[in-house]
């Protein structure tokens, strides 16, 4: 699999993107984290994608214990991981409610964090997580330059913004990526200007729950129902899987997304994958869609 150009600026990441949201769910020890992470790598996808809060604060931990087992694998990879969300949990006593923080303090903070649970000295990709009312753009933007300058983070990105959000925080220092939720079931962004402002400004976005986190191939609602029978007859017509005509309804838009694959079985990343090889054309990606909207296109 050929890396990508997330940016002109950069970084350089593989076109489909492991997620590890889930991991501290699969039950597994180091060794087994370890040979998810190999079988991935071998496949081509060497980005994986993290937050400081996934699993309540421990799978960034879970991964970098894996990643210690094996000396000279972190250069193979690109790490993103995000910040800006604190939770309610045992391991941080002092957050009374689940609130954001995208303070400076707070920023450099979860970076150390971050860094010192993946057993590495810097991160690719560094996000905000979601947009935080209480942002202030310059005090982001000198965070964001004081970890790039000491060697900490070689990329910035937001997650979740809105176009006016993605304008702000980019007026005071270059952003990356937008990475965001889209797939048949959340079509919002195809039409919010979201996806035009990262074609505008040759942005790729990335792409979270790019299944809806399962329920677009196993939902059991009407919509859901109409949406799979699509997948399963588009997926019959070119001898593939329901899942990677999923993803290659996202690969196929044009401001070239970059989707997460966020799943413990590696027969379900090389379904990712495969969608890289897979062209839908306007009316195979239109009738999803409409099965989705339940009409024609006006
Ligand atoms: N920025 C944000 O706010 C944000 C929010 C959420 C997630 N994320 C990122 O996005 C990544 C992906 O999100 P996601 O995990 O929700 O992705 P997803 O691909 O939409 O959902 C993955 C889930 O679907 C199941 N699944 C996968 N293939 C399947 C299939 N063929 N049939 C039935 N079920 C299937 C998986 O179960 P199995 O493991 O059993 O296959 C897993 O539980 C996360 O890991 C995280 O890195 C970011």
């Amino acid at each position: 699999m050929t890396p990508v150009e997330l940016s002109p600026a950069g970084p350089q990441l593989s076109a489909i993107v492991a997620g590890a949201w889930r991991m501290a769910e699969w039950g597994w020890n180091a060794q087994q984290r370890l040979r998810w992470i190999n079988e991935c790598v071998e496949m081509g996808v060497t980005s994986f994608d993290h937050a400081d809060i996934y699993g309540g604060y421990s799978v960034e931990a879970l991964f970098g214990e894996a990643l210690a087992l094996a000396p000279g694998l972190r250069e193979r990879l690109q790490l993103v991981s995000k910040c800006g969300i604190k939770l309610v949990s045992p391991l941080r006593p002092q957050h009374r409610l689940k609130h954001y923080d995208t303070s400076a303090a707070h920023i450099v903070a979860s970076v150390d964090n971050s860094l010192r649970a993946l057993h590495t000295d810097h991160l690719d990709l560094l996000l905000i997580h979601r947009p935080d009312a209480l942002m202030d753009a310059d005090e982001v933007a000198a965070a964001f330059t004081r970890l790039r300058e000491a060697g900490k983070v070689r990329h910035f990105g937001v997650s979740n913004f809105r176009p006016s959000q993605f304008e702000l925080l980019n007026s005071r220092i270059a952003l990356a990526t937008n990475q965001i939720e889209l797939h048949p079931l959340h079509r919002a962004p195809l039409h919010d200007g979201t996806l035009d402002q990262c074609q505008r400004l040759r942005l790729r976005p990335m792409i979270w729950s790019p299944l809806a986190g399962g329920a677009l191939l196993t939902g059991s609602d009407e919509v859901a129902r109409r949406v799979q029978a699509v997948l399963q007859a588009i997926a019959q017509r070119h001898a593939t899987s329901p899942a990677t005509v999923a993803f290659a309804w996202l690969l196929r838009l044009p401001s070239r997304p970059l989707p997460l694959a966020g799943s413990r079985r590696i027969e379900a990343m090389r379904e990712a994958v495969a969608a890289l090889e897979l062209h839908l054309d306007a009316q195979d990606w239109t009738e999803i869609c409409q099965a989705a909207s339940g009409h024609e296109v006006p």
